[in-house]
Parts: C-alpha cells; structure tokens; sequence
C-alpha cells in the first residue's frame, strides 16, 4: 500500500531533513508560503480534513475562527496521547517528525502565528528525541527561525514534555499545563480560538491531524476526498491492540469496516471467537458482534451508541470477564481524573468502588442499579468530556453484558475471585 501518513514504513530514514526533501518534503510548506493566509485556510477547508484527535472537528474552519490580523497566535501540536489503546501519535513523532513539523508550520503561516510549541507526552524519550533532532536540522536549514525557506514570514518553535496525565490531553487543560498551571480544564467558552494560551487566540491540532496537512498542500483536497467517504475523508491510523493475532498501528483508508480491519490484524488470537470492542480506548462505548460491519467512520458507530474516536480498537475475545474488562477501564479514569469537578471527582471513585465490589463477589443486584445511577448523576453535568467518557464502559458494559454482572453477584463470595482477594478490597 502506498502510505500517506506512515510514511517511513517505505522509506528509510524518513526522519532525516535530507531524505525527507528528497521525497517532497516541505514542498507542501513552500506552496503555503507563496499563498495568502486565506487561500491556505480555504484548501484545508475544501479538503473536510477532520480532527483525529477523536471529535472530528474541522481543522481548516478550526483555523478560520482565528481572529484575523490578531497580534499574537499560537499553534499547539497536541502529542500527549494518554488515551488507553492509542499509539499512532508517538510512531509518527518517531519516525516521521518532519511531516508533522511542516503541518504545524503551514498551520502557522495560516493564522499569523510566530510560535508553535508541541506539548508531548513525558514519557515518550524516544519520541522526543527524534523530535527534538528535526527541530535542530530545520533551524540550521532555515526551515524554522527568521525569515524561512526566503520568505518574509518567521517562525519560531518549542517542546514541551508533559508528566503523563491523561486529562493534560484536554486541549484546555493542555494550555493550562503548559503555561505553568494545575493541568485541569476549563470550562468553555472562551474556546481556545478566542481565549487559548496565554489568553491569546491558540490552535490546538492532534499530531496525525496536521501531518496529513503537508500532503493536502501537495496534492490537493480533490485527492484527499478521493479516500474515504464524503463525511469521513482521507487515510487514518488505526490502533489495534487486545486479544489479536498481530496488533499494532494500521493505516488505512476510513470507511473500511471493524471486521475487515480485525481481518487486517490477523482474526482473534488463538482462533477464539470475538467478544466485545472498546472502538475507542476506554472513551467509547462497547460495542458487540451486531456493529462489526458498521465503518470506521466519524458517524459508523453511532446507529451502535458509540464513537470512532481516535480510533484505538481494542479487541477482546469470549474469554473475557466483562466485569473485570470495566473494572480496568473505570480505575484508569478514576486515576485520571483531575478533581476539578464533583460530579466527575466523585462520580469515577464511587464507579470503581462499586464495580470492584460486585467483581469481588461483594455486591448485590441493588449495587448494579446504584452503577446506573451513578452515571446518570454525571453524564451532561461535568466540566469537560472526561467525566463523560467514565461512564461509557460502565452504562455499555451493563447493556451488554448484564447476565455476567448478576452471575457475580449471585455467585457472591463463591465466584471465582478467592475469599483472600476479596478481603484485600475496599
Ligand atoms: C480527557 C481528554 C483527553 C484528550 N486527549 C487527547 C490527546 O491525547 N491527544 C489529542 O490530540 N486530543 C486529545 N483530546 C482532544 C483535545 O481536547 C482536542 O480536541 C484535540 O487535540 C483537537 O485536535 P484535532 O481537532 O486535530 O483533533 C482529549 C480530550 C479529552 C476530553
Ligand atoms: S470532568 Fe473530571 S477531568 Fe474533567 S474537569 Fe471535571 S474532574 Fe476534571
């Protein structure tokens, strides 16, 4: 296949400045260059390339609610990648950092921006290396710094690292953190577009978002919508992880379904049969066997009450104890949650201490009503989508899975989990 984002699955060394040229590379950024801001916004828009870091926002209107001629505008590349399952980010950042350095200048260039900073993850070393190495090779190619590639436009850019807090992710809680405050978010408006760091007009863009920008400038939005669907162009990077013959990241083109790409990744280890899929890390619904044919879609799964996400498949087989699969999930966003808010600070510690209770064969029927109203007492009612995302495994686990939630509790301390497990639970 020819890739369009994993590039350097082709081409070695594609992370170096001089092969990257040598295969197009900051042509796109030239192009930009030789455009008015206004014509750049307006090929992106054409291209309906939508956010991948999970809502699908439109990146080329994204950048057009920039206020025009504003004398300071940021870009922030958004590589905090936290979400449970998802490792897209981190291999293009590796492997092919130049492709999403040009994105993020064209981005730049297109709202007037001199500063771009890309907030990372903490604890991708690797990536930061790699990262940081490109940043070096454009600044003494004049790609990056004053006056670039000839032009009257400059430029500058940073990284920062994060310490690996999910909710850091949160473009809100992102600026907060990277402007030196408590990572937590804010509640909107002001949208960053208005009000972002340093309460000045700031684009945040996923890392896979702004490396398909470079490609767009080069070709054209008609190749771009040439893949994909009509609502849902373009190629995406698909995270397959769980109980698959060969997990990993696959790129593809959107609109394929679940069940071709779990045929991409090899068919459920071991020939067992399929049980359930997170479609989108621990963020998503669960969904069963009947939304396998549905596409990967920004709307695919919602005839299935659930979401594409930033599309971390995780794929779990009949083996699979879905009490014990929602009690992982809840203790992550339990952990993560930033406290800012009751209904969620709250809310995801009482989630994990119930489901724990009837995992541990401590629980009654009554406990799986109290789980139902839990999440309805903080679904709409927290301050950002984190709250929101907590209750997805418990409200879908329970639609899905009830008989295996009641067989815990009559089981009681009988069940599987030993008297000694149970003891040592709250
Ligand atoms: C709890 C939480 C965590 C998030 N984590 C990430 C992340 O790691 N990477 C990311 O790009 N977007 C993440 N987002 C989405 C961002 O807030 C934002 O929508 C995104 O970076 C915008 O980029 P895009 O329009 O290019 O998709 C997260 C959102 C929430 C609510
Ligand atoms: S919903 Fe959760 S993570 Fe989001 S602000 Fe409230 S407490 Fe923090």
């Amino acid at each position: 296949m020819e890739y369009v984002l994993l590039r350097h699955r082709e081409i070695p060394n594609l992370k170096k400045l001089d092969v990257y040229r040598e295969h197009g590379g900051y042509e796109g950024l030239k192009k930009a260059l030789s455009m008015t801001q206004a014509e750049v916004i307006d090929l992106i828009k054409a291209s309906n390339l939508r956010g991948r870091g999970g809502a699908g926002f439109g990146t080329g209107i994204k950048w057009s609610f920039i206020p025009k001629n504003a004398p300071d505008t940021y870009v922030l590349i958004n590589t905090d990648e936290s979400e449970t399952g998802t490792f897209k980010d981190r291999e293009l950042i590796e492997n092919n950092p130049h492709q999403v350095i040009e994105g993020a200048l064209i981005a730049a260039y297109a709202i007037g921006s001199r500063l771009v900073f890309n907030y990372m993850r903490g604890e991708f070393m690797d990536a930061a290396y790699a990262f940081e190495e490109a940043l070096q090779e454009c600044r003494a190619a004049g790609i990056i710094g004053q006056n670039i590639l000839g032009s009257d436009y400059s430029v500058d850019f940073y990284t920062h690292y994060g310490a690996g807090a999910y909710i850091c992710g949160e473009e809100t809680a992102l600026i907060e953190s990277l402007a030196g405050n408590l990572g937590q978010p804010w509640s909107k408006p002001p949208f960053p577009a208005i009000e972002g760091l340093y309460s000045k007009p700031t684009v945040v863009n996923n890392t896979e978002t702004l490396a398909n920008v470079p490609m767009i400038m080069v070709n054209g939005p008609d190749w771009f919508k040439a893949m994909g669907t009509p609502q849902s162009p373009g190629p995406k990077i698909v995270c397959i992880s769980g109980h698959v013959e060969k997990p990993g990241n696959y790129e593809v083109t959107m609109g394929m379904t679940y069940r071709e790409l779990l045929a991409m990744a090899g068919g459920m280890r071991g020939g067992k049969k399929f049980k359930a899929l997170l479609p989108s890390g621990g963020s998503g619904p669960i969904v069963v066997e009947d939304a396998l044919d549905a596409p990967l879609t920004y709307e695919g799964l919602t005839p299935f009450d659930s979401v594409m996400g930033s599309a971390s498949l995780i794929f779990m087989d009949e083996d699979t104890d879905m009490v014990w699969a929602t009690l992982k999930v809840i203790h992550f966003f339990r952990h993560e949650s930033c406290g800012k808010c009751t209904p969620c600070r709250e809310g995801t510690f009482w989630l994990e201490r119930v489901v724990e209770r009837v995992y541990y064969g401590r629980g009654t029927e009554a406990d799986i009503k109290l789980l139902e109203s839990i999440t309805s007492g903080m679904k709409g009612k927290c301050l950002c989508a984190l709250g929101e995302f907590a209750t997805s495994p418990i409200v879908s686990s329970i639609k899905h899975f009830l008989p295996e939630y009641k067989a815990k509790v009559a089981a009681g301390m009988n069940g599987k989990v030993t008297r000694a497990a149970a003891a040592a639970v709250r």
